[in-house]
């Protein structure tokens, strides 16, 4: 296995630019599984996800290649089953349900059970499904979904926490090949759920309103292969905001999107690093002192969860009280404890964390939990004294491209080691 080690304190400085989302692209991926005919999908970030879900769209039987940051697929003839082996690795796979439904009527998927950040359950990807027409079974493991015709409908999608953005996604692209009209309520706002409606469309599918929490579909009889470039990865972009702030830094953002990221740049500016437009680029630099900030982890255009981790890293140096609260998953704060291992003061009451900030981090090794837990340990390994030893990274190579070496070429010192 292997770990970064990173020798702290040195104020990030440069350039850095910005990859394909992750978040994005996997639906993405999994949305060419709709027609026979080929799709090519641009700037798809070259991560352990991108490439595992280029192994799932193999399995059933697509024709996949994967070079310079290009997918093509060609999924002319495919089966509708997953098996357990390739679900667990990566819950994000189960956006083949919508897709494999809509085109083949069934779908056969091992549940893809919880992990470390919640329990992840998929009802309302089920309901919706069931909302079309498919008969649902769960035996074995297995989620088993069947139609002989999907009908439109109009369902209500939000959940105990929100919205869901990949249920979203998955019963939009049920809904793209269904008879009638569907209406989905309370849907996801996110980028993402944008970004693959705009693909769909290019497809030939006749979705409006993503974006907002009335999504509407329009049922067609065939999709057709379609050329789409992914968004730029807002999370990988919030990420390198904060690292820039908590190493008290000066860098420049290339190729990101800031209309994305309204609610980090606002929590930001008020902890006292301040982004502004440059072009087409963003400078993000500390003014002064960091204050203490009290952050809610909402669904999007709320702060998102995906950034939560980093920005307490960010707070643990910002002298006085910060408040953090998520809303999203039910335990995401995996970081808590290794944070501490650097010095951090941060106390977990039910779904906040209190981070009493100002205390200086000093290098140690800590183990990284999930992907952006390890991207938060990352950050506080830069602002600290001395080295830190980030093990286990291998859930920040699943969504960061190519991390150690964007961030060498800010001024960082960290590099990949194999782990002792
Ligand atoms: N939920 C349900 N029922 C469902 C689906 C979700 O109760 O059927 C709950 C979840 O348990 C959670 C909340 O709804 O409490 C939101 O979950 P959501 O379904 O939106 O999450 P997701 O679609 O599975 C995506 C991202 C996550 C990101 C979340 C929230 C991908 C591949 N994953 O997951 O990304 O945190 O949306 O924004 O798009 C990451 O990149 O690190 C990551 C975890």
């Amino acid at each position: 296995m292997e770990s970064f080690l990173i020798k702290g304190g040195v104020p990030l400085q440069g350039a850095v630019e910005i990859s394909g989302s992750k978040n994005a692209a996997l639906p993405i991926m999994a949305a060419t599984l709709l027609t026979d005919e080929p799709c090519v999908i641009r700037r798809v970030p070259d991560l352990s996800d991108t490439r595992f879900m280029v192994e799932i769209l193999e399995s059933l039987g697509a024709a996949v290649m994967f070079e310079n940051g290009t997918v093509t697929v060609h999924a002319r003839k495919i089966r509708g089953y997953a098996d357990y082996e390739l679900v667990r690795k990566m819950r994000g796979s189960i956006c083949i349900a919508g897709p494999l439904l809509a085109r083949l009527r069934q779908a056969r998927i091992s549940l893809p059970g919880g992990c470390i950040i919640g329990a992840r359950p998929i009802n309302l990807h089920l309901k919706g499904f069931a909302a079309l027409g498919a008969k649902i079974k769960i035996e074995g493991g297995y989620v088993d979904a069947a139609a002989k015709k999907l009908n439109g409908a109009t369902m209500f999608l939000g959940g105990r926490a929100g919205p869901t953005v990949l249920g979203t996604a998955n019963v939009m692209m049920a809904a793209t090949l269904a008879d009638g009209v569907t209406v989905i309520e309370s849907a996801a706002c996110e980028p993402e759920v944008v970004d693959l409606a705009k693909f769909l469309n290019a497809m030939g599918a006749q979705i409006s309103g993503a974006g907002s929490p009335t999504i509407t579909i329009t049922g067609v009889k065939k999709l057709r292969g379609a050329e789409h470039e992914v968004i730029p990865d807002r999370i990988e972009t919030a990420t390198f905001m904060v690292a820039a702030g908590a190493t008290d830094g000066e860098i420049a953002i290339k190729g990101g999107c800031a209309d994305h990221l309204r609610a980090v740049i606002d929590k930001l500016n008020e902890a006292g690093v301040s982004v502004k437009r440059s072009g087409a680029d963003m400078i993000v630099r500390r003014k002064g002192k960091l204050k203490p900030v009290d952050i809610t982890t909402l669904p999007y255009s709320g702060f998102p969860t995906d950034a939560q981790a980093q920005m307490m890293s960010l707070l643990a140096l910002a002298p006085g009280i910060s408040i953090i609260t998520e809303r999203i998953f039910e335990s995401r704060f995996m970081h808590v404890s290794e944070l501490a291992r650097l010095g951090a003061d941060i106390e977990i009451e039910g779904p906040s964390a209190i981070v009493k900030g100002g205390r200086p981090l000093s290098g140690a090794p800590v183990m990284a939990s999930d992907l952006r837990a390890s991207a938060a340990l990352v950050i506080a390994g830069l602002a600290a004294k001395g080295a830190t030893q980030v093990n286990r990274i291998y859930h920040l190579d699943r969504g960061y491209e190519r991390m150690d070496e964007k961030l060498r070429r800010l001024g960082a010192r960290i590099h990949r080691v194999e782990e002792k």
